[in-house]
């Protein structure tokens, strides 16, 4: 049995509160304990508060001295397409010289030039590639990441990425939370509507079949899938069994939301899945673009927003939420708190995991980071410095500064 103690953290950020996602003016309400600490037994949190009480209950635990830092719980990154080959280098200085994400995929670069590569790229490769990514968000405080397929567009390919992140989840300390986007482009060797029967009548039904993921997605967008098309796979994605995510009104407002929102309607625990929403500043900062969402305005009509990084080679080459809580604070005016609760709790709520993550309660995993920092503030204030300390999943450390070695 392993026995953890966590003692003086300047600010223990514990996001404690309702057990759903938070709204409104709960964003902001994100539980300081100051001088705080944590007892851990069997990688669960089992006592937390401030730090002279969790002294007095030590007997035989290792000592984790946070050192006056910040304890934030692990970042739950939402939305990334995590299992790639190679990189958009290219595509990167064209969008330096003034040409569109549209036109770069046109001219051979896009997601089309990430699908060449990455059903190129050997198991053995692809399993590498993936596996530094995933230390590269650990590394950042991340600890549960979801993650899409949708780089290979065949069903094999389809397959072979989803069973990487069945790896990557069992031999990386990141938990993966798996989504199909079979639909992320049409395969160049079909048709729009041959593609589409391609994934509900094959690739959905292996998917569900051999458990492959949890989340269903699809980018619903002009020259990608229309509407119609959207509906046809999400409506038997959710007969399958799987929940549904959605790539919709990215680069131009085709409907897509009131789509989804009428798909999870229908379900019981959709109703409240249609009031969350996911934004991805990352994209919108590296494509240059300045239209950010409009997250103040979602604030305040109640919905639970959700931050991620949307980390891909093509439109978000960052797996920073530091970096994301930046953007957060300074682009769509989200105070520090707001962007905090939309990067740990609301994501692991919409994740279907807030029972067990986005908080440091009694009974949640003790999934946490140690910032070197005294306030909570830092992290999204500092940007371009990296200011993590360590990192720990279920008790266990998974990363500490180099020179503290
Ligand atoms: O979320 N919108 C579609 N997919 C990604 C971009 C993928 C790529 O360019 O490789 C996104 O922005
Ligand atoms: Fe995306």
């Amino acid at each position: 049995m392993s026995f953890l103690a966590v003692l003086q953290a300047s600010q223990l950020v514990t996001l404690a509160g309702p057990k759903r996602p938070r709204v409104g003016a709960e964003l902001s309400e994100i539980g300081i304990i100051r001088d705080g600490g944590m007892l851990i037994r069997d990688g669960k949190i089992d006592m937390i508060g401030p730090s002279d009480e969790i002294e007095k209950e030590l007997g035989g635990a290792e000592i984790v001295d946070a050192g006056g830092r910040v304890v934030l719980p692990g970042f739950v990154d939402a939305h990334t397409h995590l299992v790639f080959a190679g990189n958009r280098l290219d595509d990167f200085e064209r969008r330096a010289r003034g040409e569109t994400y549209a036109q770069i995929a046109k001219a051979g670069g896009g997601i089309w030039s990430t699908v060449e590569k990455t059903r190129a790229a050997s198991d053995v490769d692809l399993f590498a590639q993936a596996k530094k990514h995933t230390e590269w968000f650990l590394r950042c405080g991340t600890t549960t990441a979801e993650a899409k397929s949708g780089y290979g567009l065949t069903t094999e390919h389809e397959l072979k990425i989803l069973r990487i992140m069945r790896r990557l989840n069992k031999e990386t300390p990141l938990e993966i939370v798996p989504t199909f986007l079979g639909a992320h482009a049409v395969s160049r060797e079909m048709r729009a509507d041959e593609y589409v029967d391609l994934v509900t009548n094959e690739m959905l039904p292996r998917v569900a079949q051999e458990k492959l993921a949890e989340f269903c997605d699809v980018f619903c967008e002009g020259g990608y899938f229309e509407i119609e098309q959207s509906r046809r796979i999400l409506s038997v994605a959710k007969k399958l069994g799987l929940k549904l995510r959605g790539h919709v009104d990215q680069l131009s407002n085709c409907g897509g939301a009131r789509l989804m929102a009428e798909l999870g309607a229908t379900t019981a625990d959709h109703l409240e899945k249609t009031d969350e929403l996911g934004i991805v500043a990352g994209s919108v900062y590296a494509l240059g673009s300045t239209s950010y969402p409009r997250a103040r305005e979602m604030i305040e009509t109640g919905l639970a927003v959700v931050l991620a990084t949307d980390f891909n080679p093509g439109s978000s080459p960052t797996p920073s939420m530091s970096m994301i809580l930046s953007l957060a604070c300074t682009q769509l005016k989200m105070s520090p708190a707001e962007a905090i609760t939309a990067a740990t709790i609301n994501a692991a709520y919409s994740l279907n995991r807030g029972n067990k993550i986005g908080s440091l309660e009694r009974g949640k995993l003790a999934n946490f980071s140690v910032f070197d920092c005294e306030d909570y503030r830092e992290p999204a204030y500092w940007f371009g410095i990296p200011s993590m300390h360590s990192v720990y999943v279920r008790g266990r450390r998974v990363l500490l500064r180099a020179d503290e070695n």
